[in-house]
């Protein structure tokens, strides 16, 4: 007879249903791979009324999450439910008592993932959580596995669906912001309160736990230097489009000179970069390794079934090892690094001046330029009367000498507003 390995989940909604309907849906082909049946024992919600669809009996759903990770008959965690608290806490105890945790929490590993990884490493159980970042793109495992022979030089993502799905419709629509975030809330593409994504918050998480793996060091999103998309406009991207580029939320993880540069914000991407090529919804992740050189992971980043899949995974994977009495993959020893402080990157910028439509505007901006060690690659004026501006690229330049710039040009007379300022990142990325 099959051996059973016994879940309990905590949690129930979009992923957790869509891990619930998989399982049920490929029982046959996930028995045969594991050499185990996977069969759900207990779920945790917080409203057991709801209807959970025909994949999940009635008799194992309780509102209590700390008896599913204690319970007898659970042999694997998968925390679905979100959250730093109480997820944390529960994922935990699990450990402590030797149960193997699947998580999809990208806001707790990016928070508390070295604390986490080091009560996995004591309890000798496995901690998985590929579901975390980039929802159905394997990028974990590669990075932790594949890869763990190489040497990551700099690992750029797509890491936010919502945002992608706006800036696509922006680019290709010539669309405003505000207008494309009402479109995309309307159709469930964006939550009613979007700060976590259009901030740019959702990616920084994802982002942390990328350069966590990538450098084997300790990330945390507050590490991660983020701006949100909520100030592109359609200028912007006209500009951008003109020059050869498109813009996308990037996030970006880098390490110069022994310090870790990790930063999520809107840039100016060529167009031919196969980032670029990134549409709508879709997620992916660009790596540049010593030894392998350029690799693409692309795919869908959010959604029921497509997290569902990266859970499944991992659930199968963990029950593999339980039936092994082994362990998977261990996180590496961390070793510390210093952030490196936004100011400190070397890029070249896009920035947009309303200015006054007069001779000699060119020559005050250029001047407050030159006195911040600052130049211009290419210049060019858009409209006339009140509606003038001025379009600047530089040369590489410093982060911090470009916003003392930004703040010089807010006190010249001809200058009426800074309206935009944003990276441009080459082929080879600002460093
Ligand atoms: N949605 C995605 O596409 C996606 C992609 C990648 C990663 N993730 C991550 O996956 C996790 C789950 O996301 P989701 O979209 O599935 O969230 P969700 O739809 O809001 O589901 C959360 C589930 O957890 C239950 N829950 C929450 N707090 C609880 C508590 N204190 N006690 C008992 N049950 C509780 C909820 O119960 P009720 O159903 O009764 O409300 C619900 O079933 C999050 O960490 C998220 O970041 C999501």
């Amino acid at each position: 007879m099959d051996r059973v390995i016994r879940l309990g989940m905590l949690g129930c909604g979009t992923v957790g249903g869509g891990v619930a309907t998989i399982l049920a849906r490929e029982a046959d082909d996930i028995t045969a791979r594991t050499g185990a049946k996977l069969e759900i024992t207990r779920v945790a919600v917080r409203d057991p009324g709801k209807d959970r669809g025909p994949a999940l009996a009635d008799s194992v759903v309780t509102t209590d999450p700390m008896e599913v990770v204690e319970a007898e008959d659970v042999d694997v965690v998968v925390e679905v439910m979100g959250g730093r608290r109480p997820a944390g806490d529960l994922i935990r105890r699990a450990l402590e008592l030797g149960k193997p945790v699947v998580t999809a929490n990208k806001e707790l590993v990016a928070h508390e993932g070295a604390e986490l990884y080091a009560a996995a490493r004591a309890a000798g159980v496995d901690l998985a959580y590929e579901a975390a970042v980039a929802g159905a793109i394997p990028i974990i495992k590669p990075m932790k596995e594949s890869l763990a022979g190489d040497h990551v030089q700099r690992v750029v993502g797509i890491l936010n669906g919502t945002t992608n799905y706006i800036l696509t419709r922006m680019t290709e629509e010539g669309a405003d912001y505000d207008e494309v975030l009402g479109d995309a809330q309307a159709l469930g593409y964006a939550e009613s309160d979007p700060t976590a994504d259009v901030g740019g918050h959702d990616a920084a998480a994802k982002c942390a736990i990328l350069a966590s793996l990538a450098f084997d060091t300790t990330v945390r999103q507050e590490d991660v230097f983020t701006a949100g998309i909520e100030s592109v406009t359609a200028t912007d991207i006209r500009v951008a489009d003109r020059l050869g580029y498109v813009i996308k939320l990037l996030g970006i993880a880098s390490v110069v000179d022994d310090r870790v540069g990790v930063r999520v914000h809107p840039a100016f991407l060529p167009k031919t970069h196969p980032l670029a090529a990134v549409r709508g919804s879709y997620n992916a992740v660009f790596v540049q390794a010593r030894a392998a050189g350029e690799l693409m992971f692309y795919g869908p980043g959010a959604g029921a079934e497509p997290t569902g899949s990266a859970v499944v995974g991992d659930v199968i994977d963990v029950a593999r090892n339980l039936l092994q009495t082994a362990r998977g993959a261990t996180e590496s020893q961390h070793r510390p690094m210093e952030i490196r402080p936004i100011e400190e990157l070397t890029t070249q910028y896009y920035v947009l001046l309303d200015v006054e439509d007069r001779a000699g505007v060119l020559a005050q901006v250029a001047t407050v330029l030159g006195d911040h060690d600052v130049s211009i690659a290419q210049v060019w004026q858009e409209g006339r009367g009140d509606s003038a501006q001025l379009v600047l690229v530089t040369h590489q330049a410093r982060e911090g000498n470009l916003r003392a710039t930004v703040d010089a040009l807010d006190g010249v007379s001809s200058v009426r507003n800074v309206a935009s300022v944003l990276r441009v990142e080459s082929e080879v990325f600002g460093s």
